[in-house]
């Protein structure tokens, strides 16, 4: 059966694509945030996984408002990049897990959630900038499973639900039958809102409880908020949090943090790190 090796979640923002393509890594700007990944380039050193099953959200690169899943997952042999209008360099093309994609999608289904399958799927900077983050000569050792969350158009999924989908996929990932070695990967987030009154929003305070909360006993304590209560903490983008929940439910009851890092700002953003195995 296949071992998850761990989780990664981490922050997405596509000023990042634009530091990277600059070589801006060492200014006084990015240092905080790029140099808390070097501990993540040991960590997979070691984990090498061959798989990552990634929760991020589209933001209307692949299905805008006219058609919005609440849940997608990618069933397709290779996943591309394209240009989302930020005028960051697009990557190299990812290739698919297919026997997990169609594993994880009869699982789920039969979990009774209504997911959306796609056979193809562009990944817009959600999916593609924490690649370049964890493996920044972007020749990609791992192959790939797109999760797709709806954290664009309201109405979203709950706290709970996401949790509950986490869940089900760390069960479905455990159940697989392959030696593979997985990664979790959770990408959007921390506090920040892009846009209204209350643009440039960030709110250290919870951030920093909520990534406690995750390698504490009760790992699932921002399920107990509703999504609007999320984005009074958090702020409308700021409920990108909830690919964290799940990378977080994927991994089982128990955890140990291997690395966590928190930069305010990268962008209009909190930007936060972590690195995680389960016990
Ligand atoms: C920013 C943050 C995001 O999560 C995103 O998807 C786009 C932009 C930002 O802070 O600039
Ligand atoms: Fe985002």
């Amino acid at each position: 059966m296949a071992h998850i090796v761990g989780g990664i979640a981490t922050s997405h923002v596509p000023a990042i694509g634009r530091a990277i393509a600059k070589g801006l890594q060492n200014d006084p700007y990015w240092k905080p945030f790029f140099d808390g990944f070097a501990p993540v380039h040991n960590w997979l050193a070691e984990a090498r996984p061959d798989v990552v099953v990634v929760f991020y959200n589209d933001h209307g690169l692949n299905f805008f408002l006219d058609k919005m899943p609440t849940f997608s997952v990618g069933t397709a042999a290779s996943y591309r990049n394209a240009d989302e209008g930020w005028g960051i360099p697009e990557v190299p093309p990812f290739t698919g897990e297919q026997d997990l994609s169609w594993h994880l999608v009869n699982h789920l289904i039969e979990a009774e959630f209504d997911i959306t399958t796609c056979q193809e799927m562009l990944v817009d900077h959600a999916f593609t900038l924490p690649h370049a983050l964890c493996w920044p000569d972007q020749k990609w050792p791992v192959k790939v499973v797109p999760i797709c969350f709806n954290t664009v158009q309201f109405p979203l999924p709950t706290a709970k639900r996401c949790w509950r989908l986490g869940e089900e996929v760390g069960k479905a990932i455990r159940a697989w039958d392959s030696d593979a070695r997985v990664m979790v990967m959770g990408t959007g987030g921390l506090s920040h809102q892009l846009d209204g009154e209350r643009a440039g929003f960030i709110n250290k305070d919870f951030d920093l409880a909520f990534m406690e909360s995750l390698v504490s006993q009760k790992p699932d304590w921002a399920t107990q908020f509703s999504i609007n209560e999320l984005v009074e903490k958090t702020g409308t983008q700021g409920v990108e949090l909830l690919m964290w929940l799940a990378t977080r439910a994927a991994l089982g009851e128990q955890v140990k943090q291997v690395h966590a890092n928190y930069h305010i700002p990268i962008s209009n953003t909190a930007a936060g790190l972590m690195v995680l195995e389960p016990r």
